[in-house]
């Protein structure tokens, strides 16, 4: 049993980390404990007896001056009655009021892991063993209820988070701020990771201490975006790769986010984390419920690996249930980068041809095959095929690259329009639009409203209608914008502020209307590079095209930055020419072709521009990948050096879970005059045993590997790279 209650104290308890909570004499649901294993004994004493002055005391404690909601942890945090933190909830009773504070009702503890109604969850194996808790606080005086569910995963050591609101107060009610979690730490002396960026600069990895007041990450762009992942990591301040307590928060929504971690003035830190509460204004009516999106919560009291390791696992075994997750994926070559708009059924076809020599498994035809589609300007919308570019159309294509032992992909913006479309044409009220206002454009499209039943419903047809028609192997789905002018014609004024949320409600719809009803189609997530890329998306794609940008040195931090949460099965990752199309940077390709093997390999070129040099090369390191690709997607990741600091390599590794193979991949960052030796130290190996490099010819023990390290050659050209592949001598 993982979830144990004793006189109203309810502990939680996976494999190497327990969560306590209780309710007081008053109520209240107060958080005790979140951290390394302990016993289930009630740990109320951690919370200090003292006079807070000037805090104010709720009216039932009477003369008591302790018990205050300001400084007490709370689990799930009131508002105006007292607690003037991050509140979980703001919401606007019926009589005008904004107050709530839920006190404890009810609980119900199950097996197996629960689910939400409208948004996608982690779900649960039966080797799990999976259990859930179910709090139920209500106000007793507006009857306005809040269900906080955890879901427990023992042996995976993650413990899940969501909340469903319920009105029963006889009236609507309207909901401004609902926190899916909430989290009271007493200490404050803690480290924030969080991952920004940009267009072609995702995920870039910026670690600082927290500070007084609120540290504030989030995304109001309609989407989670490439200016904030998602996901943050509090940890204490000396928590490295290896050693340190580190809590991970990730979310598993594609919307507006917003996460939270507030050092209030006695050095205590609340965090929390939920969908953003700007322009959010839900109405729920009486007796209807409203759920918040689900958290993932980590606690690692071994560094940052062992975080990284457990999402990597949930992510790969909980979060999506297409057969390709784990399972072999193709080798992809992508017409994009190669033919932009311009191409015709010679084109794509001699490429294929080509790619096929190469070692490449599957073609794929990217933007620019449907109606109008010669440039960014137009034909969005359109899920016609273009006849002149494609004779014959899709299924007679397809035919001719299956007919050459390849598989097929397409690429699809479903969520977009062009004005110059016959689908703006015909509905220019689909798309979001305030009334009176030009609509801002961003590369020439709008937004479909995807808030609109009858928007989603045109999309699923029109989507299914090419997939049906047959072919189709593999599915890109992209989304090149963010969300404004959130302003739905299907909706009257006051509900506006619901469009956000019901954009992406309705985008889960469509997903779940197209991807779900295509089982043997492989889907991946793209969002003009990786804008997109957090934990919802994966529970329909197994994999998400990382970044725009293809440039080996760039990708490295990239594809560090998003393996703290994110396994690196779900990365693509694709080789492309150089000098880079957007850097301007030459590398080998050998080290490009590393790089890309953290992920999904494919390549962004035109096979017909390279040498038979250049050819041979290809063919080597795509079946090297072919062979390695296991290894790449089941084994535990290790971050052996971070790109940010000044060393003169990066390096990574993979180990099987059974720790009889490795795989060590080692880029040079910078050309140094000084002729100084490179170790690279491994890690997760057996000490005891011994491994064979098959590079090196070398037979060395773990604790060796370990503490001593692989020496590098001595030349070590800027961007030269090294792959070594280690195997136990039994
Ligand atoms: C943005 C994607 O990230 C690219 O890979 C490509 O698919 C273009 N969109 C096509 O418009």
């Amino acid at each position: 049993m993982s979830i144990k209650v004793n006189n109203k104290v309810f502990t939680l308890q996976t494999e190497n980390s327990t969560y306590q909570m209780k309710v007081t004499e008053h109520g209240h649901l107060l958080h005790l404990y979140y951290g390394s294993k302990i016993a289930d004994e009630d740990i109320s004493y951690i919370i200090p007896q003292v006079m807070r002055s000037h805090e104010s005391n709720p009216p039932e404690v009477g003369e008591d001056r302790i018990y205050s909601l300001a400084a007490y942890p709370q689990e799930f945090s009131t508002n105006d009655v007292g607690d003037y933190r991050i509140p979980s909830i703001e919401l606007i009773n019926h009589d005008g009021s904004y107050s709530f504070v839920g006190k404890y009702a009810s609980h119900r503890i199950y097996d197996g892991k629960y689910s939400l109604s409208s948004l996608p969850t982690i779900y649960a194996n039966e080797d799990d063993c999976a259990q859930t808790l179910e709090i139920i606080l209500e106000d007793d005086v507006t009857h306005v209820s809040v269900k906080l569910l955890y879901g427990v995963f023992p042996k995976k050591d993650i413990i899940t988070r969501a909340v469903i609101l319920c009105n029963r107060s006889g009236k609507e009610i309207r909901l401004r701020r609902l926190m899916s979690m909430n989290l009271d730490l007493m200490t404050s002396d803690l480290d924030m990771i969080e991952f920004y960026g940009h267009h072609y600069y995702e995920r870039q990895t910026n670690r600082h201490p927290l500070t007084h007041g609120i540290n504030e990450i989030g995304s109001f762009r309609g989407v989670s975006s490439h200016f904030h992942n998602p996901f943050a990591i509090i940890c204490d301040r000396k928590t490295d790769e290896d050693t340190g307590n580190a809590y991970g928060f990730c979310f598993m929504y594609s919307g507006n986010f917003v996460f939270d971690a507030e050092v209030d003035g006695y050095g205590q830190t609340r965090i929390a984390m939920g969908i953003h509460p700007k322009q959010f204004d839900f109405h729920v009516s009486d007796g209807e419920c409203f759920e918040a999106p689900e958290v993932l919560l980590c606690h690692s009291a071994s560094g940052l690996s062992a975080l990284s390791h457990r999402y990597h696992d949930i992510f790969r075994n909980n979060a999506c249930r297409s057969k390709f997750v784990n399972s072999k994926r193709p080798v992809l070559i992508n017409s994009w980068e190669p033919f932009r708009f311009t191409f015709n059924t010679d084109t794509l076809l001699r490429t294929a041809e080509i790619s096929k020599k190469l070692g490449a498994d599957m073609f794929v035809l990217d933007d620019g095959w449907f109606g109008k589609r010669d440039n960014d300007r137009a034909g969005l919308g359109d899920w016609v095929v273009n006849g002149e570019k494609i004779i014959g159309g899709i299924p007679a294509l397809s035919e001719k690259i299956h007919a050459m032992g390849m598989s097929f992909g397409l690429w699809f913006e479903p969520e977009m329009v062009n004005e110059d479309s016959d689908l703006y044409r015909a509905h220019p009220d689909w798309c979001l639009r305030v009334p009176g206002r030009a609509p801002s454009r961003s590369r020439h499209q709008l937004c479909l409203d995807l808030s609109r039943p009858d928007v989603c419903d045109h999309i699923i047809d029109a989507v299914n209608a090419v997939l049906d028609a047959g072919g189709v192997d593999y599915v890109k789905w992209d989304y090149n914008r963010y969300v404004c002018d959130v302003y739905s014609s299907y909706y009257p004024a006051d509900r506006q502020g619901e469009v956000y949320h019901r954009y992406i409600l309705g985008l889960y719809r469509i997903l779940d209307g197209i991807v779900k009803t295509h089982p043997d189609i492989l889907f991946e997530g793209c969002s003009g590079g990786g804008g997109r890329y957090d934990g919802a998306i994966m529970t329909y794609f197994p994999q998400t095209w990382c970044s725009d940008n293809t440039d080996a040195p760039s990708r490295l931090v990239i594809q560090y930055g998003t393996s703290f949460a994110y396994p690196i099965s779900t990365m693509g990752s694709h080789v492309s020419v150089c000098p880079n199309k957007k850097t301007k940077r030459t590398v080998p390709f050998k080290t490009r072709a590393l790089t890309a093997m953290h992920g999904t390999f494919g390549y962004e070129l035109d096979p017909a521009k390279m040498t038979d040099e250049e050819m041979s090369e290809c063919a080597e390191y795509t079946a090297l990948y072919k062979e390695y690709q296991p290894l790449i997607f089941g084994g535990d990741y290790y971050r052996l050096s971070s790109p940010y600091d000044d060393e003169l390599f990066t390096a990574w590794e993979f180990v099987s879970k059974d720790k009889s193979s490795a795989l060590v991949f080692v880029v040079m960052q910078e050309i140094s005059i000084m002729d100084k030796n490179c170790y690279v130290h491994l890690r997760g190996l057996k000490d005891d045993s011994f491994y064979r490099i098959e590079q090196t010819e070398q037979i060395l023990s773990g604790a060796v590997l370990k503490n001593a390290g692989i020496l590098l050659p001595h030349t070590k050209p800027q961007y030269s790279s090294y792959v070594f592949k280690l195997s136990e001598v039994r």
